[in-house]
């Protein structure tokens, strides 16, 4: 091996300790000890005589000739650690995502038990041998089958048009739509609903300019989540204002409650997919956390904005903004 490290030498006799050639000057111990001795006996053999050999920089001699497979080493051993995080990181978001899936699948059998239930409930009385003596009857057996199917639909709707979005085959059809008489056909469509729970649905619909270019079905199933919402997150009577009015650019609608509320760390939380405010004690209330992520996509979409008001307690406000002429189209 070619070593070109400085090196101090000396020649000395083992028994009196004393050098007699070599640039020993200030490595006199450091030669005597050296693992490198040479026994001059052979060439000279009276005298008890050491050839001893120091490398005073042998440390940095040996890194400086390691550098480059030390420098090596850490990037290997960087990137080992950053591979191992970047797989800790992965399955971790794998077991969220598979666990966010169970509890989806977990609510839809859940949330698909009930109806499918209670229509079959009704049918049954429905077929009833003298249920043809009692027409009240019939109606309201056929009531229920016809909001328990309409509720199915919708929400199988919804989910599939989630799945289109995400994958990008999601399209609007545009129409010019009188925003007014869309509300009130979604106050109609919760008449059953309103009777049963005996909420109270005001509207202050007081813009003059209601009609815009939007997609009919997409912004009525908007609405519809935001008076669900209303009214579900209502434990007692729920009391709920629809109010319109227009801006400099567009129209804004706002759907108010006086229910639980949502605290305020859960404002933005609110629009994400599969996100429910977990309820703790309180009873449950049915519901897969998708109707204001789909609100927020299709009104954003739509070239609007979504947001909200709330405090615990007292209600919560939910507040879109559409623009009547900038339509986004996608
Ligand atoms: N008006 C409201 N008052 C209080 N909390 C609300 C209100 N609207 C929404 N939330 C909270 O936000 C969460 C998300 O609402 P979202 O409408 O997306 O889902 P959901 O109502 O749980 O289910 P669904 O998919 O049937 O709409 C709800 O679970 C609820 O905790
Ligand atoms: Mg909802």
């Amino acid at each position: 091996m070619n070593i070109n490290s400085n090196y101090k030498y000396g020649v000395y006799n083992k028994s009196s300790e004393k050098f007699v050639a070599g640039n020993y000057e200030e490595y006199k111990n450091d030669i005597k000890s050296s693992a490198f001795q040479f026994s001059l006996y052979s060439v000279y053999k009276p005298g008890n005589y050491y050839l001893g050999i120091y490398f005073p920089y042998r440390t940095s001699f040996v890194i400086s000739k390691m550098k480059s497979m030390i420098a090596f080493s850490a990037i290997l051993l960087i990137g080992l650690i950053t591979s191992h995080i970047f797989v800790i990181y992965i399955i971790l978001r794998q077991k969220k995502i598979s666990e966010i899936k169970n509890d989806f699948l977990n609510n839809l059998t859940h949330e698909f038990k009930t109806p499918i239930a209670t229509t079959s409930l009704a049918a049954e009385m429905l077929v009833k041998e003298n249920i043809n003596t009692m027409p009240l009857k019939v109606e309201k057996y056929a009531n229920v089958i016809l909001y328990e199917n309409n509720r199915l639909q919708s929400q199988v709707e919804q989910i599939l048009q989630i799945a289109s979005f995400e994958k990008g085959t999601f399209r609007f059809k545009y129409d010019k739509v009188d925003l007014h008489q869309l509300i009130n056909n979604v106050i109609v469509s919760f008449e059953l609903i309103i009777e049963k729970s005996k909420a109270v649905i005001n509207t202050n619909l007081d813009a003059k300019e209601c009609k815009i270019n939007t997609d009919i079905g997409h912004l009525t199933n908007v609405i519809y989540n935001l008076l669900d919402n209303a009214i579900k997150y209502s434990p007692k009577i729920p009391e709920v204002l629809i109010e319109t009015k227009n801006t400099k650019k567009g129209i804004i609608i706002s759907v108010k409650d006086k229910g639980i509320g949502i605290a305020k760390q859960y404002h933005k939380d609110v629009f994400k997919n599969l996100f429910r405010i977990p309820m703790g004690n309180i009873q449950e209330v049915r519901g897969f956390g998708l109707g204001l992520y789909y609100s927020k996509y299709v009104v954003e979409s739509l070239g609007g904005t979504i947001g909200l008001h709330s405090e615990v307690g007292k209600g919560t406000t939910f507040e879109i903004f559409l623009p009547i002429k900038r339509i986004k189209k996608i």
